[in-house]
C-alpha cells in the first residue's frame, strides 16, 4: 500500500528540488490539449509536409526492409557504433576535405549526442575553456554546455527586432575570446532565427577565429534544408580549410527524417592523424562513460542508403522536397505582408517573429496558433491550408 508518509530512511530522492519546466515541451502538451480543430501548431521542431504530416522517406523504408532481411547479428559494436555510417558521411558533410587523415569520425546519438561529447573532450583537454555562444540560440545548447561544466559566454548574434544579424556586435564579442577559447556556430539553417551568415560573414567570422587561435565547433543539424548538401556546407568546409583545430556535430535526424532514431556524428580535425588519434581515443573514452555504445538501428539505415548509389539519389530527391517546401512555405509568407518579407531570406524551419509576449499569448488564445514565448516559429509547422489564416493572424497581431 502506497503512504504519504514514509519511514524509509533514505530520502534522497525525495529532497530533489522541482525541475523548471521545458517551455517547448509545455507549448507541445497545451496544443495537444487545444480541442479547435483548426489549430495551428508551429511549435513543433519537426518539418512536416503540405498535409501537415511528417512522413517516413520512402528510401528509409526501402533500407528498413533491406536491413530487416539482411541484419544477422545484433551483437555489440563498441564505442564507435558503425564505423562504415561514419565513413560514408565523409563526402557528404566534408566535401573536399573527406580524405584528409588529420579528420576523424564516429557516430553519436543524433546531434545532441555529438554537442555532449564535443564539449566533454573540450572540459577533458582544457577545463577553463569558455564557450562563446551567439544569441539567440538552440534552447539546449547552454544546459549542455553547462552540463559539462564549461563556462559559456554569450555574443550577440541576431536582433529579433529588425530581424538582422547583430554582425559587428558579433565580430566584437568574438574579438574578446582568448586563445584555446571555444566558438559555437551553427552551420546552417540557424535555429531559432533561420539567420545564416552569408559568404562574407562566414570569411570574416572564419578570419578571426583562426588568427586569434580559437577552436571553431560547428553544430550542423540542417544540412540540406536551406540551398543544398554543399552549399550548406560551406562554411564549415571554410573553417576546416583555415584552422588547424575544428570539431564538428552533425545530425541526421531532420535530413534522413529519423528524428526519434537519435543518428548523429561528431568529427574532429587536429594538426596531425597522431593527434587526431589520440584525441579520438579520448572521444570513445568519454562516450564508454556516457552510453557505452550509439543506438544502432537509424545509423544502420542510413548507411545502407549511403552505400547504394541508387537509394542516395533517391535520398537526395526526397530531401530536395524537403528543402523545396520549406522554401516554398517561406516565399508564400513573406510575400503576404511587407512585414513579413525577411522570412524569404532565411533558411530552415525556423525563423522569429518580432511579437510581444502578449502578442504571442493573443494569437494562442485568439487564434489557436502556437509558437514559443520568444515568437520562434517552424515555418513548416502548419499544413499548406492553413499559411493564408496564419499570415493573416500575424498581420493582425502586428498591427495590435
Ligand atoms: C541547432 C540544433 N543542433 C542540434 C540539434 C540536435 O538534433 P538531434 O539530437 O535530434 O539529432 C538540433 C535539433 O533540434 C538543433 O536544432
Amino acid at each position: 500500500m502506497l503512504s504519504e508518509t514514509t519511514t524509509a530512511r533514505a530520502k534522497v530522492l525525495a529532497d530533489l528540488p522541482p525541475v523548471k519546466s521545458d517551455s517547448l515541451l509545455a507549448l507541445i502538451a497545451m496544443a495537444n490539449a487545444d480541442p479547435r480543430p483548426d489549430k495551428i501548431d508551429v511549435g513543433v521542431g519537426v518539418f512536416r509536409d503540405g498535409a501537415g504530416q511528417t512522413p517516413i522517406l520512402k528510401v528509409m523504408k526501402q533500407a528498413e526492409r533491406k536491413l530487416l532481411e539482411t541484419q544477422v547479428s545484433k551483437s555489440y559494436l563498441g564505442s564507435a557504433g558503425d564505423k562504415r555510417f561514419a565513413e560514408l558521411l565523409r563526402p557528404i558533410l566534408l566535401g573536399e576535405h573527406a580524405d584528409d587523415e588529420r579528420i576523424a569520425g564516429t557516430q553519436t546519438p543524433g546531434g545532441c549526442g555529438a554537442l555532449r561529447l564535443g564539449f566533454e573532450l573540450i572540459r577533458t583537454m582544457n577545463p577553463d575553456a569558455r564557450v562563446f555562444v551567439g544569441t539567440p540560440t538552440w534552447p539546449n545548447h547552454a544546459p549542455i554546455i553547462r552540463g559539462v561544466g564549461l563556462e559559456m559566454v554569450e555574443y550577440p548574434y541576431y536582433d529579433r527586432d529588425s530581424c538582422a544579424i547583430r554582425f559587428g556586435a558579433m565580430l566584437e564579442g568574438l574579438n574578446g575570446a582568448h586563445e584555446g577559447d571555444v566558438v559555437l556556430l551553427h552551420g546552417v539553417c540557424h535555429n531559432p532565427t533561420g539567420a545564416d551568415l552569408d559568404e562574407q560573414q562566414w570569411a570574416e567570422v572564419t578570419r578571426i577565429v583562426s588568427q586569434r587561435g580559437l577552436l571553431p565547433f560547428v553544430d550542423i543539424a540542417y544540412q540540406g534544408f536551406g540551398r543544398g548538401l554543399d552549399e550548406d556546407a560551406a562554411g564549415l568546409r571554410g573553417l576546416l580549410s583555415a584552422c588547424d583545430e575544428v570539431i564538428v556535430a552533425q545530425s541526421c535526424d531532420k535530413n534522413f527524417s529519423v528524428y526519434r532514431d537519435r543518428v548523429g556524428s561528431l568529427f574532429l580535425k587536429t594538426g596531425s592523424a597522431e593527434a587526431t588519434a589520440k584525441a579520438m581515443a579520448h572521444v570513445y573514452q568519454r562516450a564508454r562513460e556516457m552510453w557505452s555504445m550509439p543506438p544502432d538501428h537509424g545509423a544502420a539505415a542510413v548507411r545502407i542508403i549511403l552505400d547504394d548509389a541508387q537509394l542516395t539519389a533517391d535520398w537526395k530527391v526526397e530531401l530536395d522536397a524537403m528543402r523545396d517546401r520549406i522554401n516554398a512555405v517561406r516565399a508564400r509568407i513573406a510575400a503576404a505582408d511587407p512585414r513579413l518579407a525577411y522570412i524569404g531570406q532565411q533558411f530552415g524551419m525556423f525563423s522569429m517573429l518580432p511579437l510581444s509576449m502578449e502578442q504571442v499569448l493573443a494569437l494562442r488564445e485568439r487564434h489557436a496558433i502556437y509558437m514559443a514565448d520568444s515568437g520562434r516559429f517552424n515555418v513548416v509547422g502548419m499544413a499548406d491550408d492553413s499559411i493564408d489564416r496564419f499570415t493573416a493572424a500575424v498581420a493582425e497581431a502586428f498591427d495590435g
